[in-house]
Formats: structure tokens, C-alpha cells, sequence
């Protein structure tokens, strides 16, 4: 009846062989004990666990090279994102004067246009709208990754900011055929975070469900509560997003294969935009969706607790 020696443990040690081969023992010494439980002597085991420590070795040595080239990784998409940012700042200020540009050649400041001309500059502008939207939208999304940029915390009311994210898209509702609910509770919900950027949340689940859903459909927007977290839930029944895009939804430009079969126009950014902004707060996002059925984008952020 050997039993190890308390807290003596195991000790690694080397030896070389004859033959001048090095390999590594695990050496124990426990004590023998007579039945009234005196010790009587001890048995010294030795188990050869060389190639278990090469292993280990070859391991170590894995890890730290997957480390390296994730942090090597990690400089690239910083060098990345820095370039993005100035470029679109850099692009800003032209789009902004060929609006302007656009926007006086429109109200005949040059000269009264005929209506093919006028067509023309029209074009014009609203290609430049889209462009300068896609630069803001890119500045924005770099501006949200930068830590500890940009951002006002404050108390504010959930309730205001989903009504007002949701009073931002109503109005492109006008010309369609599409049922909004909107079911916010009677309390205030206080929340510390940024109104602007949470509102820019709302807008783009909001927009999204709207834009994605087909003429005779419903859009639901929910916001409540429990005693740690609230919930933002956009509904549709809309186009719904196919099982094996989902993992992609939040990366920059992503867009499912049927928003670009059915040419429904967009960047792909929003997403990565929300999902930056919900993520500055402390919180998460999820989405539940099928094709042809519709989507659910929950947006669940920490409440403060008194503790
Ligand atoms: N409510 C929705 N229903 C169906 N597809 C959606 C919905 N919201 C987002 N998507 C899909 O996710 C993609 C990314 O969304 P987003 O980043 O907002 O880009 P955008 O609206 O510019 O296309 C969309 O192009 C679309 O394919
Ligand atoms: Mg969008």
C-alpha cells in the first residue's frame, strides 16, 4: 500500500543516457506503511515522459507563432482602418462641393436647364448623396471602432431615442404598403450611453427591416425591459436572410446574396455600424431570421443596477 508523500509531488528531472541521448523522467518518492500506519520505506518511481515534453514543447512554440501572427494581424487591420478613415476624409470635402455644385446648377443659379439637362443634374446629385453617405457612414464606422472616442455618455431615455430612431424612417414608409408597430413601454427607461449613436442603431435596424420587407408586409419595433437588460427587437416579414450568410451579417459591406439578387440597394455597412455602437455600450446583438418568412434583430443592452 504505497500512498505519495504529502506535498512531495513529482519532480522532473534529465538524464543522459549512455549512448549521449537526453530524456526527460518524472521521479516520485512515496511512502510504504505498515498496517498501524508507520512508515516502513519508500518506492522511488521514474516514468519516462520524453516525448510528452517535446510535445509540450512543439505546442508552445505553436501557440506563440499564432500569437504573433494574430498581433501582426491586428497592425495590418489598424494600418487598414487608418488609411479608410483618411481617404474618406479626403473625399468628403470634393463630394461636398460637387453637391453644392449640383444643388445651384438645380436652381438655375447658372442659367434656366431644360428638362433633359435638369434630368442630368439630378443624377448627378443623387449619385453624389450616395457617395458622400457611404463616406459618412465609413467615417462613422471608424470613428465607433476607435476606443474611447467620440462618445457622450449620458442618461438617457431608450424610449426617446427608439421613437425618435423610428421617426427618422417614417417617412419613407408614405409611398408603401407596410404596416409599422411601434410598442414602447409607459415608464421612462434610463440608460447611460450616447443618444446619437443609439438613435443611428435604431435607424438602421429600422431602416433595414423596412427597406427588406415587400410591399403587404408588417414591421414591429419593441423595446423592454427586465430588471438588467433592455431589449430593442425589430421585426419584419421580410426577404429573412439565408442560415449560412448569418456569421457575416456584422463584417463591413456584407450583403446577403438575396438582397443582391433582388437589387435592393445598400452598402453593407449599417450593420457594422450598429453592431460597433451596440457593442461601445456593453451590449450584444442577435438575429433570428428565414427566408421568406422575415427577421428579428434584438438589440440587448446592461442596464445600470444599484448593487
Ligand atoms: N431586416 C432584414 N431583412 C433581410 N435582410 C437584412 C435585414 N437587415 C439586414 N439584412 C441583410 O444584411 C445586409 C447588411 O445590412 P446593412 O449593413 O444594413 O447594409 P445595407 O442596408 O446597406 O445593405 C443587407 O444587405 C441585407 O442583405
Ligand atoms: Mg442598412
Amino acid at each position: 500500500m504505497a500512498r505519495r508523500l504529502l506535498g512531495a509531488g513529482a519532480t522532473d528531472m534529465k538524464f543522459v543516457r549512455k549512448d549521449g541521448v537526453e530524456r526527460s523522467h518524472s521521479m516520485s518518492l512515496d511512502p510504504i506503511e505498515d498496517d498501524r500506519g508507520q512508515v516502513t520505506g519508500y518506492v522511488s518511481t521514474s516514468e519516462d515522459i520524453t516525448e510528452r515534453k517535446e510535445a509540450e514543447g512543439r505546442l508552445v512554440e505553436a501557440l506563440a507563432t499564432e500569437r504573433e501572427a494574430v498581433e501582426r494581424l491586428r497592425e495590418v487591420d489598424q494600418v487598414k482602418d487608418a488609411f479608410v478613415s483618411s481617404v474618406s476624409h479626403e473625399l468628403r470635402t470634393p463630394i461636398t462641393s460637387i453637391l453644392g455644385y449640383t444643388e445651384m446648377l438645380e436652381d438655375g443659379v447658372y442659367g434656366r436647364l431644360n428638362d433633359e439637362q435638369l434630368d442630368a443634374v439630378r443624377r448627378l446629385s443623387a449619385n453624389s448623396a450616395r457617395l458622400l453617405s457611404l463616406i459618412d457612414d465609413l467615417l462613422t464606422l471608424s470613428r465607433v471602432q476607435e476606443d474611447g472616442i467620440g462618445f457622450a455618455d449620458r442618461i438617457v431615455d431608450l424610449r426617446k431615442i427608439v421613437a425618435a430612431g423610428v421617426a427618422v424612417v417614417a417617412p419613407t414608409l408614405e409611398q408603401r404598403d407596410l404596416r409599422l408597430d411601434v410598442d414602447i413601454p409607459e415608464e421612462p427607461l434610463p440608460f447611460l450611453g450616447d443618444r446619437d449613436m443609439l438613435e443611428r442603431v435604431v435607424i438602421n435596424l429600422v431602416g433595414n427591416a423596412v427597406k427588406f420587407t415587400p410591399e403587404g408586409g408588417r414591421v414591429e419595433v419593441a423595446l423592454t425591459c427586465d430588471d438588467h437588460t433592455a431589449e430593442i427587437a425589430v421585426s419584419d416579414t421580410g426577404i429573412g436572410i439565408p442560415a449560412d450568410e448569418q456569421e457575416r451579417l456584422f463584417s463591413r459591406f456584407f450583403r446577403s446574396s438575396l438582397a443582391q439578387q433582388q437589387a435592393i440597394p445598400g452598402s453593407g455597412l449599417g450593420l457594422s455600424i450598429a453592431h460597433a455602437i451596440v457593442e461601445k455600450h456593453g451590449g450584444a446583438m442577435a438575429v433570428e431570421s428565414e427566408p421568406g418568412r422575415g427577421t428579428v434583430f434584438r438589440v440587448r443592452l446592461p442596464l445600470l443596477t444599484a448593487s
